[in-house]
């Protein structure tokens, strides 16, 4: 484990343009709620609990740490998670509202009401129901932003068939291995997926997953059609989402589940092995997302919110699945891609759709302050924005210059910029500001909401002052946390809670500080091996296992090198079973390479930079040295002592890029 140590050089808060009647209307509300959780941790989340969920049967019992890591809330209490998200809302009066705007890459728009939305998520849980899909079997989910890709989670909920989403950039071998990891029934999925003006063949990719093997359990293929391009078909599998849907009923008795019955499973980086499959709740998850929603994004009947991510990712299962219809919001949710007809499409949305709040990661935010530089007619200020009151950010720090000029040219410097701290794990928001509430510093991530407490810890588990770097903890279980890792409780434990802290701690696996004065959180990053390359989690070993499978390559090592758009970009050094190769030879292999990863994982994996070399730099012992390698990635002069490296001649081979 590595940490930072240095002196906290944060620039002092800065006030916050005052937002009325937030949730929590101040610092006052905010530590009031920071002591009632440390005062009787069980009882504020109890009553959290009876206010932003709606229960079957309530619960009795609140954390049961008898077994703990593998930690249990409210778990003879029951609900649907559905049912909160959607009948709760006609019941409240909602029906007539928006739930979704949804605006494909062309343009189009359809909206959805919440009325609608319920309709077609009971048809589609009583179609998965009359093709023999029961409580607890799982459904893996490979479909594009739309609105029928929420549905199918919704109905998945409804049914208690926990989904598994995989992102549509995903190879069919990566679709594959998490199909046989979590021992799918069915697969929802699209004939097609349209982005920035190009098609993606998502059916072709399943039924070339599905003929890999090892997926017997597979009996359904429900297929929403999108485009209407021509896919392949085999009859008794594979049924079209609308034929189901009209065949159903509209309504459909929810399956009341155990607060802790699987919501869904998603696959996520490590730094070793495989994917690993975090599972999360029904009842402690949804409550979070909830209640995040309102306090974090302080949602109100009126506003309009547009969470940018994909459903493929644990942003895309929070903020635009499960917490925005949680609260009965409206919401925007877009196909395409922020730079597609042109990279002014983000703002032409906010102008066209009225978006109040408005919630997107850096590396998008970074890509278009360089077009904007090129081109006034894609800059923000070329677009009305003044329907926004709130800007967020996730998914990776974000510098503070990138910062500034989001909370100027888009926030107008009405906005509060959020930037949220949060992983696939923690289910929903760890370290966040509150807007309107919270003085801001560009750069940190500010506080831990109330009711998470995060610390900042040595090697050895003890906590280490402010202005001291170390890793960053959570001491107490909260309820959106990870319950396991899909089929592999031992990872779970090891992973998460280390025994060289202590085997109390839960270990987020990022580096961070905290201000001196203010107690402030800023996340340093990853303290292992996952690369965070344009907000997306990449394990190193991952890269290295598929560029390793390829039949010329003898050995492969990859590590990140910081990169002013992506945040961090894929290094990958290359020791082929043939001669080094050179010049145009070079450049070709490298690119057959690249492809390779692109079959092997998905395109978000394809290295930037492929170096070769005739051996890889190791320490006698063998061990490759990966410090080495991260400051030949960096262009950077080897001044570090290279007496313990066995073959130091190799390392200016790799030196020069392509
Ligand atoms: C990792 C989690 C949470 C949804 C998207 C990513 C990094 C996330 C921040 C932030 C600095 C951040 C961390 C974390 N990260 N948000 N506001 N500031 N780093 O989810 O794929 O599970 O990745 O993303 O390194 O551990 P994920």
């Amino acid at each position: 484990m590595s940490t930072i140590d240095s002196a906290s050089l944060q620039p002092a808060p800065r006030q916050i343009p005052a937002i009325e009647h937030t949730a929590i209307s101040g610092m006052d509300a905010y530590r009031a709620l920071v002591a009632e959780a440390e005062t009787d941790h069980q009882a504020f989340w109890a009553r959290l609990a009876r206010e932003h969920l709606q229960w079957r049967r309530p619960f009795t019992k609140i954390l049961d740490d008898s077994n703990a890591p593998f930690y249990k809330w409210f778990e003879d209490g029951e609900l649907n998670a559905s049912y909160n998200c959607l009948d709760r809302n006609l019941a409240k009066g909602l029906a007539d509202k928006t739930a979704i705007v949804f605006e494909a890459d062309d343009g189009t728009v359809t909206r959805i009401t919440y009325q609608a939305l319920y309709h077609r998520v009971c048809r589609l849980a009583n179609a998965l129901r009359a093709r023999g899909v029961t409580r607890g079997d799982r459904v893996v989910i490979y479909m594009p932003m739309s609105i029928e890709g929420i549905a199918a989670m919704l109905a998945c909920a409804r049914i208690g068939a926990p989904h598994s989403v995989v992102f549509g950039g995903f190879s069919a071998k990566s679709l594959h291995e998490r199909l046989v990891n979590v021992g799918a029934v069915a697969v929802m999925t699209a004939d097609e997926q349209v982005r920035g003006g190009k098609t993606l063949p998502l059916k072709a990719i399943v039924d070339e997953a599905l003929a890999m093997g090892g997926t017997v359990a597979v009996k359904t293929v429900v297929v929403y059609r999108r485009t209407g391009g021509r896919i392949p078909w085999i009859t008794q599998r594979d049924a079209w989402l609308h034929e189901l849907e009209h065949a159903q009923s509209d309504t459909c008795e929810p399956e009341w589940v155990g607060a802790e019955h699987p919501l869904f499973v998603l696959y996520t980086s490590g730094s070793t092995g495989a994917p690993k499959g975090v599972q999360h709740s029904t009842g402690g998850y949804l409550l979070w997302a909830a209640v995040t929603m309102k306090w974090t994004f302080d949602i109100k009947p009126d506003d309009v919110f547009w969470c940018t991510a994909d459903i493929g990712w644990i942003t895309g299962h929070t903020y635009i699945c499960y917490g925005p219809t949680a609260v009965g919001a409206t919401q925007v949710i877009f196909e395409g891609v922020p730079t597609y007809p042109d990279a002014g499409r983000f703002w032409q949305m906010i102008e066209r759709h009225k978006v109040s709040i408005f919630y997107t990661a850096p590396t998008a935010i970074r890509s278009l302050i360089k077009a904007a530089d090129a081109n006034e007619a894609v800059h923000p200020r070329s677009f009305d924005l003044s329907s926004l009151r709130i800007l967020g950010t996730v998914g990776e720090p974000i510098n503070p210059s990138a910062w500034t000029w989001y909370a100027q040219h888009v926030g107008g410097g009405r906005c509060p910029v959020l930037d949220t701290f949060w992983q696939t794990e923690t289910g929903g928001h760890m370290i966040s500001p509150l807007p309107g509430v919270t003085p801001l510093v560009p750069g940190s991530c500010t506080l831990p909401m109330p009711g998470i407490d995060a610390a900042i810890v040595d090697e050895t588990g003890h906590e280490v002052p402010n202005g001291h770097g170390g890793v960053l903890v959570i001491r107490k279980p909260w309820p959106s946390m990870i319950r396991t890792i899909w089929g592999n409780p031992e990872r779970f434990r090891h992973g998460y809670y280390p025994d060289d802290l202590g085997g109390k701690l839960y270990l987020a696996g990022d580096g961070a500080i905290r201000d001196r004065d203010t107690g402030y959180f800023t996340i340093t990053g990853r303290i292992d091996d996952v690369l965070n390359v344009s907000g997306h989690r990449l394990g190193t070993m991952e890269i290295e296992s598929a560029l390793s499978a390829h039949p010329s390559v003898a050995e492969a090592a990859v590590v990140g090198r910081p990169d002013e758009t992506c945040g961090e970009a894929i290094v990958a050094f290359v020791v082929l079973k043939t001669a080094r190769p050179s010049g145009p030879d070079a450049k070709r292999v490298a690119d057959e390479l690249r492809a390779w990863v692109g079959k092997e994982i998905g395109p978000i994996a394809k290295p930037k930079d492929i170096r070769f070399g005739d051996a890889m730099p190791k320490t006698r012992s063998g061990k490759v040295v990966r410090r080495l390698l991260r400051s030949v990635a960096k262009g950077e002069a080897i001044t570090q002592d290279t007496s313990s490296v066995e073959n130091p001649t190799v390392i200016s081979q790799f030196a020069h890029g392509l």
